[in-house]
């Protein structure tokens, strides 16, 4: 019998996911809510945190048709990391959110790692400035709309903007907050340095909350319009990489979560802090409350997304794919450099940009795609590399994403990466792990262990062979000169 439910929300950057969930990990329903994403300028990413609340608030009555409500125990979000979204002393949001892909605060950048020092960054933060970060963002807006820097009473993260709409608590989780660069990650508290740095108040910034804990309960007149109790109780949550790794499972020591979403992240939990000596990977907090490492590309199922929607202009995605078979894998002389959006990990270069390379008359249609879905999982192995290079054995992975739907993509991530990949049972990543943290905050479970343990389930798995992994690890090696030969010659084409 079912008795409790939960929500989980996963505030992604094309749509806001919704999931409701019993406490036994049942999916009972799913909606999705879609909206536009905002490039005002090459490489700038911006969307209105309008989108996300209506996306929330039609969605969650639409997610309990049916339903009885009244069994709805707590909400748990996983959000897009990094966004910047500011707030007047009236709370009204001053400017549309610059998200996690944005790539405008390349001088900023440059002044923090280079001006202020990698090694001091690294020392306030566990990390080096990367474009997508927080702290740049604050930098950008300080210098080129002095006017709404002024007016800055609230400095929040995309979910903590929905858990503050729900709940009317200014909070943020450890994960989130770990990707702002204004966070002391070892020690969990806002860093005194970076505030000073970029100019902010800590009053500015929200309390700091681990990802399963209870912020509070939602605000009366938000239940009114949702149908809900105002008890139902809110989770603080955690960036989508984090939740999603706990949606999978990803949690301990030396667990990895690959998530084929927009962005691609290679995500490896660790009970030890730790960064790696040039910062190439994130060192953040994990939503189980130990730490892990980051490795993130900016574009990956979205490489695969734009090749369909904006050049083929197709919505046959799986019919693009069925004469890639496998005698190919391993076999194609296209390449393709995923970086549609500039790159964060492992290469840092907001200049970089998406290549073919390598075509001839014979070239075909499959093998173009073909180079797409190997360029992405190349650039996976490019942070896999590091990772290796710490000591860190990863033999195994769990993986989640839309790109992580199609067999043939999984197959050759599997084989570049030459490790096992993973399949759960249920695959929702960010909203899943939302749910679980909210069975925490409302005590169903007394930890994010015990509930990963309970709920997350391994149905199969997809290996490499030695002859198509061997036939990539030629190609890999290829590929990893094409992006030093063109370094320079990108700054030149913007
Ligand atoms: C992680 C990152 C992305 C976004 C995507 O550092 O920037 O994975 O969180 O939503």
């Amino acid at each position: 019998m079912i008795d409790m439910l939960f929500i989980g929300i996963d505030l992604g950057t094309s749509a806001t996911k919704l999931l409701l969930m019993d406490e036994n990990g049942n999916i009972l329903n799913q909606v999705s809510k879609e909206y536009p994403l905002e490039f005002p300028n090459p490489g700038w990413s911006e969307q209105h945190p309008s989108l996300w609340v209506d996306a929330v608030m039609t969605g969650i009555p639409e997610l309990l048709e049916g339903q009885d409500k009244s069994q709805v125990k707590g909400i748990g979000a996983g959000g897009q990391m990094h966004g910047l979204v500011i707030l007047d002393e009236d709370d009204n949001v001053i400017r549309p959110a610059i998200l996690w892909n944005d790539g405008r605060t390349f001088e900023e950048v440059d002044y923090l790692n280079n001006e202020i020092g990698m090694d001091k960054l690294s020392e306030y933060t566990a990390n080096i400035a990367f474009a997508g970060f927080t702290a740049p963002k604050v930098l950008w807006i300080k210098k080129n709309e002095p006017e709404n820097f002024s007016k800055i009473s609230k400095i929040m993260l995309p979910k903590d903007y929905i858990n503050y709409v729900l709940t009317g608590v200014r909070c943020t989780d450890v994960s989130d907050a770990s990707g702002m660069l204004l966070f002391d990650v070892k020690s969990k508290t806002w860093s005194k340095e970076m505030l000073d740095i970029c100019g902010i108040e800590e009053a500015q910034m929200a309390a700091i909350y681990e990802s399963y804990e209870k912020v509070g309960t939602i605000l009366p007149d938000i239940a009114e319009k949702l149908g809900l109790s105002s008890d139902v109780v809110v989770a603080a949550g955690a960036g989508d990489n984090a939740a999603a790794a706990v949606g999978t499972g990803t949690v301990g020591d030396g667990a990895c979560n690959i998530s084929l979403g927009t962005s691609g992240t290679i995500f490896i939990s660790s009970k030890e802090f730790g960064v790696d000596n040039n910062n190439a990977l994130h060192s953040f907090a994990h939503a189980d409350g130990n730490y892990h490492l980051m490795g993130c590309m900016l574009s990956a199922a979205s490489c695969n997304k734009w090749l369909m929607d904006e050049i083929y202009k197709t919505s046959d995605y799986a019919g693009e794919q069925v004469d890639i078979t496998e005698d190919k894998l391993g076999n194609n002389h296209v390449f393709f450099l995923p970086y549609l959006m500039g790159e964060r990990s492992p290469i840092n270069d907001t200049n970089a940009r998406g290549t073919f390379i390598g075509m001839t008359m014979d070239t075909s249609r499959e093998d173009m795609t073909q180079a797409v879905l190997e360029g992405v999982a190349f650039a996976f192995r490019d942070s896999l590399e590091v990772a290796k290079k710490l000591g860190i054995k990863i033999e195994k992975s769990k993986i989640c994403g839309g790109g992580a739907k199609s067999k043939l993509w999984s197959t050759i991530l599997s084989n570049i990466l030459d490790i096992k990949l993973e399949i759960l049972e249920s695959e929702q990543g960010p909203g899943m792990g939302g749910a679980m943290l909210a069975m925490v905050a409302c005590g169903i479970y007394e930890s994010v262990d015990e509930v990963c343990a309970k709920l997350v389930k391994v149905v199969d798995a997809i290996e490499p062979t030695e002859e198509i992994a061997s036939r990539y690890e030629k190609r890999y090696q290829q590929f990893r000169e094409i992006y030093p030969a063109l370094k320079a010659v990108f700054p030149k084409l913007n």
